[in-house]
């Protein structure tokens, strides 16, 4: 677990050992107390260095110890610091790889801090919805600025050693060498024989703190305004102004409450089921084929959003359209983009120069023989699919793994038309392409194992969170959404009006409410949908035509400045039109419904229930291979935060026989045309 040797220059060296990231568990807590206590009553020993084997100092406590009895076993963190904290004799942190979180904190505990220039150090406990527990709150504002510390904690992005050696947090940053460097500066801490400063020792400027507390607070976000931690880092540092142990008894407080609270439980769930997300079924482990050079098929709004991705993480990529004009369009589109990040100090020009000499644009289909993967973002319309597929299969190379981004489109019978269906793939990128970081990763009935690994990994390279799906309609994400949209739709019609049930589902925690997300997509695309579909559609169906009555009328949604919403200069009127509502009103009379308001939480309870319900029919069809996928895909890719968590999370909080009587009536509500899932889908499911 941990080494520990007398050196000759009389350095008791103190190595963190426990692979891979030397994170906090009980037996390493353990050692380094027991270790820390063996080199103070050594009369050898002038002074401890405690260093990192391998890669990192350490990434701070054990995950896998949330939740347990372990991670509340003596010695705590805390206990670990105090041994440090009491210890006679210098301690000196000698930090390469990572120090975060937990493993800062016993950083801070030290005496003094060498670290090497590529270490990262950070405190990400606010994207588990925490904050610092063992004294970092307290501590990092009476060594950095406290605006600097805040900001530090706020962002929960690790900075470099580089970054932060000006910081106050650091006593030495080096290129090489650095337990000697930190050896050095033990033995002189030694030597020196004072009474050793320690971090909690130093005066913490308290108007500063105070400052740096108000001018945070007063730039929360609603995003961070809606987590519990936000709010309670600003309670710790701005405690660190008051004597050291009762700041760190406010620390304490606040951080047992976060532990508790729904919003943390949520992340940390979500935390391990993107992880567990990446790691494909047995009957796929195939090394992937290469994806070096990838060719995008159309340069509209997502071509040349996956061409971005593509560039940015090193790709070559070779943009292909049927017409100079939408070609020029496609490629000014990514010279806009790259200039503004060039512009905004993101982006070095050279790096710039670099990536634009990746990138080649064409209107010639023998352009693809070089390429490795092409992904086609045409019209969404079969036919057009289609033939670029015939285009795509006489040019690509062989081995070429040949995706489509379709939204709704069958897979196989976009892979009919090829001599190689097997290479064929689902590539379901999400709006801004090179924005977001779903990627549903389809598989086709032909599907080869090496090409359904390539899509997985290509989809790790661009830095996305790829998810494997069945090949059904709408995948997983749209299905979901689809059923979730349709019960609002049912609900307009039941008595409650676009404004109220897009307030309570803004309220639950969705970024945007449905009708408000529809009328920013534009309502025409689902018109055309509908219309396309019309004739094979159950005619038992609960349809509600609301948003046909809404396009018929030229309310196209807001680049009509009119559609569930009017828009004035571009602004949503909070509440719907006269003319809206009529239309909301006939539907309903239409149907014989006699309309009643709906509370808040009606809203949200039938919006939650008809994406379980839905979860349940696709996951017992296999289009998600686990679970936890469809959360994934909920909150990465449909504005559901993560601290509140997606379906699956939600109905394994309430009580099961409430959550199979509430489905019931909901189907009911939906009239002829719905399925239930069964009691046993629903077991599978969230079991
Ligand atoms: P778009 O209309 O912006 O772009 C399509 C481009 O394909 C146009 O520039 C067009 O000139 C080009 N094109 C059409 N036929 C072609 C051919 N035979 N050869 C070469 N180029 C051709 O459409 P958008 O929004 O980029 O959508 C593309 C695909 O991505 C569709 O399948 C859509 O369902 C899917 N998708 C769209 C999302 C969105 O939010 N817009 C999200 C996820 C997927």
């Amino acid at each position: 677990m941990t080494n520990q040797e007398i050196q000759a220059d009389r350095i008791a060296l103190i190595e963190l050992n426990n692979p891979p990231v030397n994170s906090l568990g009980i037996q390493l807590r353990r050692h380094i107390v027991e270790l820390i206590r063996a080199a103070e009553d050594d009369p050898q020993v002038a002074a401890i260095v405690i260093v990192g084997k391998d890669k990192a100092f350490s990434a701070g406590a054990d995950v896998a110890e949330f939740g347990t009895p372990m991670q509340f076993e003596e010695p705590m963190l805390r206990t670990v610091i105090e041994s440090i904290d009491a210890c006679r004799k210098p301690v000196v942190a000698a930090i390469s790889g990572v120090a975060l979180g937990g493993g800062l904190e016993l950083a801070l505990a030290c005496h003094a801090r060498v670290a090497l220039a590529s270490a990262r150090l950070g405190t990400p406990e606010i994207q588990l919805g925490l904050i610092p527990g063992s004294g970092a709150t307290q501590k990092l504002p009476r060594l950095m600025r406290p605006e600097r510390a805040l900001a530090m904690m706020l962002s929960g992005q690790p900075l470099t050693a580089v970054q932060l050696s000006e910081s106050g947090l650091l006593d030495r940053v080096v290129e090489q060498d650095l337990v000697d460097a930190a050896s050095t500066l033990a033995l002189d801490l030694a030597r020196q024989n004072m009474t050793l400063l320690r971090a909690r020792d130093r005066t913490v400027n308290a108007a500063a703190v105070d400052q740096a507390v108000a001018d945070a607070s007063a730039k929360l976000n609603r995003r961070q305004l809606a987590q519990p931690a936000y709010l309670a880092l600003m309670d710790a540092v701005k405690s660190s102004a008051l004597p050291f142990a009762v700041g760190m008894q406010r620390e304490r407080e606040l951080f047992l409450t976060l532990m508790k609270s729904s919003e943390a439980a949520a992340l940390r769930y979500q935390f391990r089921v993107e992880r567990e997300s990446s790691k494909l079924p047995a009957s796929m482990h195939a090394a992937p084929r290469a994806f070096g050079h990838v060719a995008v098929i159309g340069a509209g709004t997502m071509g040349s959003g996956i061409a971005i991705a593509a560039l940015e993480s090193g790709l070559q990529v070779t943009m292909l359209e049927q017409s100079p004009d939408a070609l020029a369009q496609g490629r000014a589109r990514i010279d806009q983009y790259f200039a503004a990040r060039v512009k905004a100090g993101k982006l070095d020009a050279g790096r710039a120069d670099g990536i634009f000499a990746r990138l080649a644009t064409t209107l010639d289909w023998a352009a693809l023989k070089s390429v490795d993967v092409v992904v086609e973002a045409v019209f969404e319309d079969l036919a057009v699919k289609q033939s670029v597929f015939r285009m795509v299969d006489q040019h690509a190379r062989v081995g070429a793994v040949l995706a489509t981004n379709t939204s709704y489109l069958d897979i196989d019978a976009i892979a009919s038309v090829v001599s190689r269906p097997h290479d064929v793939v689902g590539l379901h990128f999400f709006s801004p392409a090179n924005v977001m970081k779903l990627l549903e990763v389809v598989q086709g009935k032909a599907s080869a194992p090496d090409v359904m690994a390539t899509g997985m990994a290509l989809g790790k390279h661009l830095k996305k969170i790829p998810i494997l799906c069945g090949n059904a309609f709408g995948f997983i994400g749209n299905r979901i959404y689809n059923a979730y949209r349709k019960q609002c739709e049912f609900m307009l019609e039941d008595g409650a009006w676009p404004e109220e049930i897009d307030k309570a589902l803004a309220d639950f925690g969705f970024a945007m409410g449905p009708f408000a997300v529809a009328d920013l997509s534009g309502l025409d695309i689902a018109w055309r949908m509908r219309k396309a579909n019309a004739s094979t559609r159950d005619p038992r169906e609960r349809y509600v035509s609301i948003l046909d009555s809404l396009c018929e009328i030229g309310r196209l949604g807001r680049k009509a400045q009119a559609g569930y919403y009017t828009y004035v200069d571009g602004k949503q009127q909070a509440v719907t039109d006269e003319v809206v509502r009529v239309i909301i009103e006939r539907a309903g009379i239409a149907r014989g419904i006699t309309r009643a308001p709906l509370q808040a939480e009606v809203i949200q309870r039938r919006a939650m229930l008809a994406m379980v319900n839905e979860a349940a029919l696709l996951f017992a069809e296999g289009v998600a291979h686990r679970a936890g996928d469809i959360d994934v895909v909920l909150v990465n890719g449909y504005g559901l935060p993560a601290w509140v968590g997606g379906p699956i999370h939600w109905a394994r909080s309430q009580t099961r026989s409430s959550l199979a009587h509430e489905l019931d009536q909901l189907i009911e509500s939906n009239g002829f045309g719905a399925v239930r899932a069964t009691p046993h889908m629903l077991s599978s499911l969230l079991d």
